[in-house]
């Protein structure tokens, strides 16, 4: 992009895949479904044409432009053609003009019982134990179908659960092989973990050779579990551990929630999407009987003070950039695996919760005389890459981890319920102090542009001396897949850019390589940020099989009514931050701030779990082999976890 004038704002270019012109106009035909004239957008399929039309079709495999493979075949209608009608699996039949179709007479409700019956013929069907009870799309269509008995019993699998890595866990007998878990991992993140193993029967939707996802370039990002419409990919759950710790009286366990936890948590208590629930999380936390209860809003505030020094410092250097951002899990190990020659481009803060941990155990501890090793810290997160996060040796002082355990959106909400709490009826708490201050600009961490924005308000305001007009800014943010702009920094323009969703920093990265300068960017690894990260509510319907992504604008609607709602915007008046600097940290990139706030990172290559030299290319996708010897801090970090917590 050519250097632009940028008064009054920064300008914006919107390029990147799959959340841009989705819903362009295109020709209309008219089609009659369930004897109903319907007008469509030619190149819809019949299932989207039946569902923006208000006809349900039940589907499995589908996943709106990520997987139209057709596999599962429950989504059959039949349709009239030439005087014949033939069953078409709806998903995979393009809308025509005077198509006629039936989604529900007796030979379709039929097969479609069959196709069911089929996939839970084989099925390890425990669903009164099963970690998706009550919102599983197989076990809600069974029942919507009326399946009362299994008509086909034969033989059943027994393969063991994969479960030697601190974030996903798969268990392949709760399988229906749809592939929506490839779909999303190699076109959404185009990170290529998963292809179909073996054959017929046998075939299993799995990482090669079936090695864990901790030995694979897996970016530990969740997006896999939120496609997968059963049990078969879940989280690992550190709910027992917590327990433990609340029940342990000689334990001080102080909780830390993530931004985008306030607009998602209501989702699994029957708020509608996008309601901020803030003062009944910091309720239920406390009703649960944590100590304490902060926000890790204010470590995002730290991480932007930290942050703008950091690029600051760079750009009067002229070195090491573009400045990466850092604060996506995913995202960081992303780079590790495929982009290595860029590790020393990314910054080295923490992620928050990670800075919230080493000041929990240091600064907090000290200040209320508390026994660091006593401290159990807990963190709220919106993603199972936190787990890995957490669960990285690095990430320590001593034999005292930052965070001991990371509990997802979804495990939350599972606790509440396990402790019998009213989550509709608990009235609004606010959180604990001095850690839970944080300003508006920590609230838009969650989502994608929010990073950049929040930097810019303070670098703008630390090179200038004035505030920065906000308004003028939120261009920045929104869910164009890669955006670029010009913001203006002490007189001088620096070049940005945001990319939401690894696919679209795989861009931005080629990019980069061949040479295309920029200053700063933001990048985070799931679609839309941690609005849309892999530890959110799962939607179990139809509606929200969707690319459209209408449930993350939702949610990331609601952190900017946070930011709108907050006297303080700007990171650097938060006072609790001021404070941390005056009584301890000194100032931001002291001695200290680095020893406790920032961290390095490893190079992994594309094929770590091979010990091999050098390859090219490779299964996992567009990765540059230069795999490094059998190194990988990944494994090393997992093991530990998984000799600690064998019960986990
Ligand atoms: S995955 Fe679904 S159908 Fe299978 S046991 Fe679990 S809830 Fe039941
Ligand atoms: S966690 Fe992410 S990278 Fe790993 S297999 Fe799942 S989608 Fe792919
Ligand atoms: S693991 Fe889940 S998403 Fe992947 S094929 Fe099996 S059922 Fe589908
Ligand atoms: S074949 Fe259409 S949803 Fe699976």
């Amino acid at each position: 992009m050519e250097k632009q004038e940028f008064s009054p704002g920064p300008v914006v270019r919107k390029t990147g895949r799959l959340y841009d012109n989705l819903e362009k106009e295109t020709k209309k035909v008219k089609l009659i479904i369930d004897g109903r004239e319907v007008e469509a957008s030619e190149g819809m399929n019949i299932l989207e044409a039946a569902h923006a039309a208000g006809i349900e079709i039940p589907s499995l495999c589908y996943l709106r432009r990520i997987n139209e493979i057709g596999a599962c075949r429950v989504c059959l209608v039949e349709v009239e053609m030439k005087g014949m009608r033939t069953l078409q699996a709806s998903c995979a039949y393009p809308v025509s003009e005077e198509l006629v179709v039936h989604t529900s007479s007796p030979r379709v409700r039929r097969v479609r019982k069959t196709m069911v019956e089929l996939l839970l013929s084989d099925h390890h069907r425990e669903c009164t134990t099963c970690i998706r009870n009550l919102n599983c799309e197989l076990q809600n269509i069974a029942d919507n179908l009326g399946i009362r008995n299994i008509k086909y019993t034969g033989e059943k699998k027994a393969i063991p659960v994969q479960n030697q890595n601190s974030f996903i866990v798969r268990d392949y007998n709760k399988c229906i092989k749809c592939r929506r878990c490839e779909a999303i991992c190699s076109k959404v993140q185009e990170v290529n973990v998963y292809s179909a193993i073996n054959r017929g029967y046998d075939t299993v939707i799995a990482p090669a050779f079936m090695q864990d996802l901790s030995q694979v370039a897996c970016i530990t990002c969740g997006q896999c579990v939120i496609a997968c419409p059963t049990a078969s990919l879940t989280e690992k759950e550190c709910i027992d551990s917590v327990w433990e710790a609340l029940e342990d009286p000689d334990k001080y366990v102080v909780v830390q929630t993530a931004p985008s936890i306030q607009v998602t948590l209501g989702e699994v208590f029957g708020y509608p999407v996008g309601t901020v629930v803030t003062g009944k999380l910091v309720a239920s936390l406390r009703r649960l009987g944590f100590d304490k209860v902060f926000s890790t809003d204010f470590t995002a505030d730290l991480t932007i003070m930290e942050e703008a020094h950091e690029l600051l410092e760079r750009l009067e250097k002229q070195h090491r950039l573009p400045l990466l951002s850092s604060c996506s899990p995913g995202w960081v190990k992303f780079a590790e695996h495929f982009y290595p020659e860029f590790l020393e481009n990314l910054s080295t803060c923490k992620s928050p919760h990670e800075m919230f941990g080493a000041l929990t155990k240091t600064y907090f501890a000290e200040k209320e005389g508390l026994d660091p090793e006593k401290i159990v810290v807990v963190a709220i997160m919106p993603c199972t890459a936190k787990k890995f996060e957490a669960s990285r040796p690095e990430m320590g002082t001593g034999n005292l981890k930052d965070v001991d355990w990371v509990l997802t959106t979804r495990e939350l909400a599972r606790m509440i319920r396990q402790a019998g709490i009213n989550f509709r009826n608990l009235p609004d708490e606010d959180y604990d102090t001095p850690m839970g201050i944080a300003s508006g600009a920590g609230a838009i961490f969650g989502s994608t542009g929010g990073v950049i924005e929040a930097a810019v308000r303070t670098a703008y305001y630390l090179t200038s001396g004035q505030e920065l007009d906000i308004l003028n800014y939120e261009e920045l943010r929104g869910f164009s897949g890669l955006k670029e702009a010009w913001v203006e920094l002490k007189g001088r323009p620096i070049k940005v850019a945001i990319a939401h969703g690894t696919g679209n920093a795989r861009i931005l990265m080629d990019r980069l390589k061949a040479g295309e300068k920029f200053d700063y960017a933001e990048i985070m690894a799931c679609p839309g940020g941690c609005v849309g990260g892999g530890g959110q509510p799962i939607f179990g319907t139809r509606e929200h099989k969707e690319i459209s992504l209408d449930y993350r604008h939702n949610r990331a609607d609601a952190l900017d009514r946070i930011d709108y709602s907050k006297e303080l915007r700007r990171a650097h008046e938060n006072p609790a931050v001021k404070k941390i600097y005056e009584d301890f940290l000194g100032h931001p990139l002291s001695d200290i701030s680095k020893k406790l706030l920032h961290t390095y990172y490893t190079p992994r290559g594309a094929l770590p779990g091979f010990k091999m030299g050098g390859t090219k290319g490779g299964y996992a996708g567009r990765g540059e082999g230069n795999a490094p010897p059998h190194d990988s801090r990944e494994i090393k970090g997992d093991e530990q976890f998984v000799k600690n917590h064998p019960a986990v």
